[in-house]
């Protein structure tokens, strides 16, 4: 490996000087594959439908069509290009249609991927388990708090397979992550930071406005369903991520991915017991009824979690995990371990008030009771996901496994509703500036 190639690869952390370790992580889609037995030869078992099949709803089609033991047999979408775009993305004809509700009724299907805006999931996913169906249904799990309190009653009293959609769950650095947070060798980790940084229009949901996308084309009762009316908008259909009726903001959108992120590594499955956050609306000022700065610091149970988004620099997407030992930074499909100098060493900045004879005399003392020579700073570890490696595809190839075996999904609706409840308290905190206190009697949140 290169020097380009390291630097490249997110490994700026390194302390300079130190020794450096790279490992290659395998891509784990391949073990997804063996765990699945012999599903090539004796063709997918999980069959699937999509319902939506937008922006994610294509990227999820694209990985899905990797993972042999599931197979898409219909799909639903509001947008008739959005439809053609999603038999494009899996490279495959099935029937698309608007309704989903006729996918529902279909005894041939076992599952279904859900990617509507935010707004939609709760219907989606009630109808969806209501019909018997196992359900991946993307990120934030929930609009507001009352949907993801609803949508877990629901997943839990139809005892179907729930699987949320935020993919660095299953991302293999997250998992050499995990493994390494677990063994200790962070030492006492009290801190975690970590942000989403953008520096563009599409970085800040400016998409553009696809051509005839009019009332022929788009359904927009149906994409209003559970929001306030409103006279057809195609800005408030394609950059609904900047409407409080159908999204929320850069908390549901990004905050959601480090939560998860953070989650996952450290097994703190839990809702934060307090939110504070603080930011502003300046550089994308739209009509949007979010800020583009967000800045929240999270109370977990034994950890302090500070995370940021910014769309007004571009900085990426680190998470940093402060040890007494070691700092371990995740970056994209990253991830460096760095020791900390904790060998002993006599004391230097307070001597400075100290005459030269009392300095003297404290330092022989000091080398006497010291006679080791200091031990040897240990090597900085970093590890690297395979080239083309789709932490998307390992989460899907998860939900498919979970369908065929019964077994538990690596993010559950607990999960994916104690990280979108987090979300939801940044948004509070912001909005009424103040502390927003998870109030678990009650479960909502107040202040
Ligand atoms: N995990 C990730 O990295 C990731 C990335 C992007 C988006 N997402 C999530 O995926 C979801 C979709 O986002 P997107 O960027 O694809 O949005 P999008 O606007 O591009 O696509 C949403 C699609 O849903 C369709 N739709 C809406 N209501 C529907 C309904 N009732 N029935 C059928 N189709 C319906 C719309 O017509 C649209 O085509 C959101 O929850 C978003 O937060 C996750």
């Amino acid at each position: 490996m290169t020097r380009r190639d390291f630097v490249r690869l997110g490994a700026g952390a390194v302390a300079a000087g130190a020794a450096v370790k790279t490992t290659l992580l395998g891509a784990q889609v391949k073990a997804a594959e063996t765990v699945t037995g012999t599903a090539k030869a004796k063709g997918p078992t999980v069959r699937f439908v999509s319902i939506g099949t937008g922006i994610r709803g294509c990227d999820l089609l694209r990985a899905a069509r990797m993972v042999p033991n599931g197979v898409c047999v219909g799909s639903a979408d509001l947008y008739s290009m959005h439809q053609r775009a999603g038999k494009e993305a899996y490279g495959a004809e099935f029937p698309a249609g608007r309704d989903y509700r006729a996918l529902l009724d279909r005894k041939d299907v076992d599952a279904v991927i859900v990617a509507v805006p935010d707004h939609q999931h709760k219907r989606v996913v009630l109808d969806c388990v209501a019909a018997g169906k196992d359900v991946y249904c993307e990120k934030p799990m929930s609009h507001n708090v009352d949907d993801g309190l609803a949508m877990v009653e629901a997943v839990v009293a139809s005892r179907r397979i729930f699987q949320a959609g935020s993919q660095r769950v299953s991302n293999i650095v997250y998992k050499k992550a995990q493994e390494i947070y677990a063994s200790g060798r962070l030492g006492e980790v009290h801190l975690i930071e970590g942000h989403s940084d953008r520096n563009s229009p599409s970085g800040a949901w400016v998409y553009p406005i696809p051509p005839r996308a009019t009332l022929e084309t788009i359904d927009w009762d149906g994409f209003l369903k559970d929001a306030p009316h409103h006279a057809f908008d195609p800005v408030r259909f394609f950059r609904w991520r900047c409407f409080a009726d159908y999204g929320e903001g850069v908390a549901g959108d990004l905050f959601v991915h480090l939560l998860s992120g953070i989650q996952c590594v450290t097994g703190i499955n839990a809702i934060p017991s307090r939110a504070y956050s603080t930011g502003s609306l300046t550089h994308f000022n739209d009509g949007r009824d979010f800020p583009d700065l967000l800045a929240t610091l999270y109370d977990y149970p034994g950890m302090t979690v500070s995370v940021h988004c910014n769309q007004n620099n571009e900085a990426g997407e680190p998470i940093v995990f402060y040890g007494s030992e070691a700092t371990m930074v995740i970056n994209g499909n990253s991830l460096t371990v760095t020791p900390q100098d904790t060998t002993p060493k006599p004391e230097g900045y307070s001597l400075n008030g100290w005459t030269a004879a009392t300095k003297q005399q404290y330092l022989d003392e000091w080398h006497k009771e010291h006679p080791a020579p200091p031990v040897k700073l240990g090597e900085v570890e970093n590890y690297v996901a395979s080239a083309g490696y789709s932490d998307t595809t390992d989460h899907i190839a998860n939900f498919f496994h979970a369908i065929e075996t019964r077994e538990h999904v690596v993010e559950d609706e607990v999960f994916g509703n104690n990280t979108a409840i987090a979300c939801h308290m940044a948004n509070h905190s912001y909005s009424k500036r103040n502390v927003a206190i998870w109030d678990e009697a009650t479960k909502t949140i107040k202040g």
